[in-house]
């Protein structure tokens, strides 16, 4: 009889890959998933019992904001509760590497910590923090431009001059040797705003150069000019020959409301001749630096943090306006720097956007103690309410975008199915009862439903457990043996 170490038995097993759901097990040896299905054969040391819930492989979280959460919080409570197993870090522009003691921060570099946060040199040595810190999930890292911009630049409000370019580049370069999936652009954020097109494709063509790796953007605008953003974002990936993902895609302010219809139509149309993916959170609040330009897309905006006013925290800045006796921009001005929650997407784009057979989820999450609830419930959120409540998606859909279509878009090798050979990465759920607790007004709460997560065949979850078995996911072509 083969032997192994654990077979979790009598679950309903989702492969990943949308395929209808089969009764049986999945047999673990050491990291790795030694068999699936029928273990009747096996020999295990221990054998669980899913009592007929649900088993798929973790979920990817390909949009975060935990680079230095992954360091000083590698727990993560916030990312495993939810049956995430793998999460991607340095996203929209920011990663907390190549740049060491930076004299001012620009935004929105503030949204992982203060200066004395960004102090390393290079990947290779927030690489080395990340396997020091032995985060409790897989970590895969992707390359900010608004950082190198910081790093190279002695004012970021004008595009770079052609040195500077070729300075990113060669940062860039390093960064590909040391194992980042791509580079990522936060193009509406002040560090970025004055990067021409031509700037940023420049950067990007060196993607091209190492197989597998991809550009990443929040996009230059998803507000009024949504659809120039999705057309730049092509025309970078068609002229740098390279994958494009477009981040947390959504459609910002009343006027824009609707506009996803367009803009997935020219998704659609570039799929027939390049690589597109998009990410999404499945909330109708966006959250990020307080900035006071933004104050006017937003129907409403709840303060997260402020490092001026940190009373302000959990409360809404139209009503802190009135105190102040000033407009909500000036309120805005006066708490910066700050984080926000800002609600203005629509229920309708939200919808369309997830039933998009491109779309993966993406938390977006931001760790802190007033965070947007997307922190803790988004991947629950979309099973729950989404998939169960509203049947937008089947569920074998749904786990599909979470974990073998993230994998495949960033190259994650051997994650993200049920198959033997894969990594032992694992969420046990209960179908009828997944559901997001967090919410706007008690953010850091536990979804319900989750049962059991493992993380290279080492349980996480449950209480007791002290394993921190997380990996740092290098570009495939570039991974160790
Ligand atoms: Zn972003
Ligand atoms: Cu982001």
């Amino acid at each position: 009889m083969p032997e192994c170490d654990l077979i979790i038995e009598n679950a309903r097993l989702l492969d990943g890959l949308g395929g209808p759901e089969i009764r049986g097990g999945v047999a673990v040896r050491g990291d790795t998933i030694a068999a699936v299905g029928d273990l009747s054969e096996w020999q295990p040391t221990q054998r669980i019992d899913a009592g007929g819930q649900c088993l798929a492989p973790g979920f990817i979280d390909v949009h975060t904001h935990h680079d230095r959460a992954a360091l000083d919080q590698p727990d993560l409570p916030f990312v495993v509760s939810q049956g995430v197993t793998s999460i991607i870090v340095g996203n929209c522009g920011i990663s907390l590497a190549p740049l060491d003691a930076p004299s001012a921060l620009p935004e929105p570099l503030a949204l992982l910590g203060g200066r004395e946060v960004y102090r390393f040199d290079n990947f290779a040595a927030y690489f080395a923090a990340l396997e020091a810190a032995q985060p409790r999930v897989n970590v895969g890292v992707l390359a900010g431009h608004g950082v190198m911009r910081t790093r190279v630049m002695d004012d970021v409000a004008r595009p770079a001059t052609t040195g500077e370019v070729a300075a990113m580049c060669a940062l860039l370069d390093e960064a590909l040797e040391a194992g980042v999936l791509g580079l990522s652009t936060g193009l509406a954020y002040p560090v970025a705003t004055h990067a021409p097109t031509a700037e940023v494709t420049a950067i990007a063509r060196r993607l091209a150069a190492h197989p597998g790796a991809r550009y990443v953007t929040h996009m230059r605008d998803e507000r009024d000019q949504v659809a120039q953003s999705v057309a730049e974002t092509l025309q970078i990936g068609r002229e740098a020959g390279v994958p494009v993902v477009i981040s947390h895609h959504k459609c910002i302010g009343r006027a824009n409301f609707g506009r996803s219809r367009e803009t997935l139509a020219m998704i659609d149309t570039a799929l027939r001749e390049q690589d597109v993916a998009l990410d999404q959170y499945p909330y109708d609040a966006s959250s990020t630096v307080l900035l006071p330009h933004k104050v006017k897309d937003a129907d409403r905006i709840l303060i997260a943090a402020s490092d001026p006013h940190p009373g302000a925290a959990g409360r809404y800045l139209d009503e802190i306006a009135t105190e102040m006796g000033c407009d909500a921009e000036e309120a805005a001005r006066r708490l910066m720097p700050g984080v926000a929650i800002y609600f203005q997407m629509s229920e309708e784009d939200i919808t369309r956007i997830l039933r998009h057979p491109r779309v993966m989820i993406g938390s977006d999450g931001i760790p802190g103690p007033n965070a947007h609830p997307r922190l803790w419930g988004a991947f629950p959120r979309v099973l729950g309410r989404y998939v169960r409540e509203q049947k937008m998606l089947s569920l074998p859909e749904a786990v599909r975008r979470m974990t073998s279509l993230p994998a495949q878009v960033f190259g994650l090798a051997r994650r993200g199915r049920l198959q033997q050979g894969f990594f032992a990465d694992l969420v046990l759920f209960d179908p009828d009862r997944i559901a997001d607790r967090a919410g706007y007004a008690d953010p850091a709460l536990p979804s319900e439903g989750i049962i059991d997560v493992y993380v290279n065949g080492r349980p996480v979850l449950k209480a007791g457990t002290e394993a921190r078995p997380g990996r740092v996911l290098r570009r495939a072509s570039h991974a160790r043996a």
